[in-house]
């Protein structure tokens, strides 16, 4: 028996085949294109995520197994999918790093006010959030908004496709602006506020729950052998969850006080925590996870996503490794050369979609390694800015898992560790989101008792990334420069 996991990103789909016991067996990933329409906007087509994802599975179905028991979808979060009443797809996704919405967000947090968005939802609005998109559309798309039957999230539109079921899962839905974390429902202050009624919006479950099963003409056009459900003659849809909340599934991040650093496109920072609490710095985000507990979100709107840029855009090569080869460990911790990864403004903590990206403190003897060296820096000083609101809110973080496209440099895994003086745990598998929709797909056919039992006996750690206290120091010092380049640069 065998589990299908989806990872709906900003760059690409990629789709896994898991065993039972948690082996993953194939991958499979399938890019399509980003859109950046006017400066600062970015958008996707949900046909596009479709028709990749589909591909994608009969290519990763190709000689293996096709007897599957179900599918998970972790997706990128905060995206504007919005469908008519004959379910076509009205306009592209406006997705979660896309920062048009400055007025709305003003009007969100500075009319309504920060206070009432607090007491309704747990947080504050961010430009890349789902309610200030709707008010955009409402305002400068009247005749689309007029249509608007159902919204969604990204992975819900593939989760609608797969199964016809309109579903969402709270940690998802978090990320709308549109939920009150704490009682996990929608918030009727919301849905007045951004002038849209409850039935437009999907049903709301936990991430682990089956909304449904696949439809049988995709289980034929796919060539699977069903072997999920009661009658084992299913293939299980589960709700699925934000990719955030499905990577700290895929990394064991499941348990009260645990970390996960996501380095893709964003980079995150997460931290699971058991009970509800509300914060009084809404700077990082207060979510529920997919284990039916909570969690708090510091999101950078650009960490792997510099490496790719500073690599393949501005020096034009893709030899990572030998590109980092020239920055030899005593150079870390002496960099004169600062990095600002703000290349699509700031989430977390700024909450700034008009900021910039900088180099600073360039010389003549600044070399190429040196500006590498920044710009590996500045991602781990963003995640630190993050990691430090949580500090100061009292939430000790000693150690974490970590994912993404960044994790495979150990050069960065250590510039990283010793940034933000924390123990990187490396785990055996490299898998994120993926990895999480296929187990929470196990969970929910009943292959383990629980998403904490099921990573209890799948997640395993390799070796760890110990951090130096001299390095530490130094890093320290840095920190304290990098963060005065902020608060200048602002409104420039
Ligand atoms: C999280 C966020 C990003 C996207 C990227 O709040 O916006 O991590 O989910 O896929």
């Amino acid at each position: 028996m065998n589990y299908i996991g989806v990872d709906l990103g900003t760059s690409s789909v990629k789709i896994i085949l898991m065993d039972e016991a948690g082996n993953v067996k194939k991958s499979v990933t399938k890019e399509y294109p980003l859109s950046f329409p006017n400066p600062g906007w970015s958008e996707q087509s949900p046909l596009e995520w479709y028709d990749k994802t589909i591909e994608g599975i009969k290519e990763l179905l190709l000689h293996q197994e096709t007897d599957i028991a179900g599918i998970g979808v972790g997706g990128q979060m905060h995206g504007l999918v919005i469908l008519d009443e004959k379910d076509d797809v009205i306009r592209p996704a406006i997705l979660w790093n896309d920062g048009r919405t400055t007025e709305e967000n003003n009007y969100l947090n500075q009319v309504i006010g920060e206070e009432k968005l607090a007491e309704y939802t747990s947080n504050i609005s961010f430009t890349g959030f789902t309610a200030p998109k709707i008010l955009w559309v409402e305002k400068h798309e009247p005749e689309n908004f007029s249509r608007i039957k159902k919204i969604m999230l990204p992975k819900d539109y593939l989760v609608y496709r797969l199964s016809g079921a309109f579903s969402t899962d709270v940690s998802d839905a978090s990320g709308m602006l549109l939920l009150d974390v704490k009682k996990r429902c929608w918030s009727k202050e919301m849905l007045e506020i951004c002038h849209i009624k409850e039935e437009q919006l999907p049903k709301l479950y936990e991430s682990y729950e089956a909304v449904g099963s696949m439809k049988k003409e995709i289980v034929a056009e796919l060539g699977i052998t069903p072997c999920g459900g009661e009658n084992e003659d299913e293939v299980l849809v589960v709700a699925g969850a934000g990719d955030n909340a499905a990577a700290a599934v895929a990394t064991g991040t499941v348990y009260d006080g645990a970390c996960n650093l996501s380095v893709g496109t964003s980079g995150t920072v997460f931290i699971a925590t058991k009970d509800y609490k509300a914060t009084t710095n809404h700077a990082i985000h207060n979510f529920c996870d997919s284990t039916g507990a909570y969690h708090y979100m510091g999101c950078m709107l650009s960490a792997a996503s510099c490496n790719l840029w500073w690599m393949q855009d501005i020096l034009h090569t893709k030899e990572f490794a030998r590109e980092q080869s020239g920055i030899s460990e005593d150079k870390l911790g002496e960099n004169s050369v600062y990095y600002l990864p703000y290349l699509m403004g700031e989430r977390s903590p700024h909450n700034d979609e008009k900021i910039r990206g900088a180099f600073l403190g360039l010389s003549m003897d600044t070399s190429r390694e040196d500006m590498t060296q920044a710009m590996l820096e500045g991602v781990a000083f963003g995640l630190k800015d993050s990691l430090e609101v949580a500090r100061n809110l009292g939430i000790k973080v000693e150690s974490s898992k970590i994912c993404g496209g960044g994790v495979k440099s150990p050069l960065w895994q250590k510039i990283i560790a010793n940034v933000l003086n924390v123990k990187l745990e490396i785990l055996v598998s490299e898998e994120g989101p993926s990895l999480g929709g296929a187990i929470m797909a196990a969970v929910a056919n009943g292959s383990y008792e629980s998403v904490e039992d099921a990573c209890k006996k799948i997640i395993k750690i390799d070796h760890e990334v110990v951090p130096e206290e001299s390095l530490v120091k130094k890093y320290e010092e840095k920190y304290k420069t990098y963060k005065k380049f902020y608060p200048a640069l602002k409104g420039i």
